[in-house]
């Protein structure tokens, strides 16, 4: 089986940096073309520029229900059947529960969870009508185990993760796969904005400690992710070598929840 993704159309959010970026630039190298998507234009406009024809940028707010039928409608219409959808725009607030706010709930749930049952709907949908189709929702391990200070963040990727699984058992015998990957602590602008510390180095080196007050074990292999370890996984998940995995939820976290 191939990891070649030559011929392939896929379609990506939260592209504009971090994971979504590295999610876009190695659906590239594997040679599908991709459709860029973001409420940001800064990184998408470098990213076409950086890849040619290969990479089309388009605007897309995934909280906008009509606005994802409309982009997944121009997009077929305009380029060709999408076979692959990767879920990656994702924010984080983090206040304890007594200190969140409805808007920070609500903002929370609008991108991380509600964005991914848009964009998945309208994707695997038209892949179930012609029988085949990838789509990956990138999730977190906080929705594997608790954290303090991410109830909202934790509890909207739970509920996408179960979501993707769901959907992936509606759609299996139609020939399309719906996989989860959940990242750790990730070298991004969400992971940065975590860290107290001013010095990069000496947060860093506190994430892989760990901290036992704070009931966070650290991270066994002893490095913080880079955005591409976590765009590896996906491009496996979306390749025909894991043509028999579907509902998985692939932990790319240096072991840090243990698999608990
Ligand atoms: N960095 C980490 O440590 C880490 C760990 C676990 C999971 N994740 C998840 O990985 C994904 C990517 O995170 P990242 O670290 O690259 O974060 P990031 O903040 O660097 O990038 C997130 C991207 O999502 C986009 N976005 C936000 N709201 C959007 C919306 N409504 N519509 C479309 N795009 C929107 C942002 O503009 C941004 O480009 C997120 O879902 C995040 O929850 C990250």
């Amino acid at each position: 089986m191939s990891a070649s993704l030559a011929g392939r159309l896929a379609l990506v959010t939260g592209a504009s940096r971090g994971i979504g970026e590295a999610v876009v630039t190695a659906l590239a190298e594997q040679g599908a073309r991709v459709v860029a998507t973001d409420v940001l234009p800064e990184g998408l406009r470098a990213l076409a520029r950086t890849h040619g024809d290969q990479v089309v940028a388009r605007p897309l707010d995934v909280t906008d229900s009509a606005a994802v039928e409309s982009l997944v409608d121009t997009v077929e219409r305009e380029l060709g059947p999408l076979d692959i959808a990767v879920n990656v725009a994702g924010i984080l607030r983090h206040a304890d529960v007594a200190e969140l706010g409805d808007e920070d709930w609500r903002a929370t749930f609008a991108v991380n969870t509600d964005g991914v049952f848009h964009v998945s709907r309208a994707t695997t949908r038209r892949m179930a009508e012609r029988g085949h189709g990838a789509l990956v929702t990138v999730a977190s391990n906080a929705a594997g185990i608790p954290r303090a200070g991410l109830s909202a963040y934790a509890a909207s990727k739970a509920a996408a993760v179960m979501f993707t699984k769901c959907l992936g058992l509606e759609v299996a015998a139609r020939g399309v796969r719906c996989n989860t990957v959940s990242p750790g602590s990730t070298l991004t602008d969400m992971q940065r904005a975590l860290w107290t510390a001013g010095d990069e180095t000496e947060a860093a080196r506190r994430v892989i400690e760990g901290d036992l007050a704070a009931h966070r074990t650290g991270i066994p292999l002893g490095r913080i992710a880079d955005p591409a370890d976590i765009a590896d996984a996906v491009v496996f998940l979306v390749s025909d070598r894991a043509r028999h995995i579907t509902m998985h939820d692939l932990y790319v976290d240096g072991g840090a929840t243990l698999r608990a």
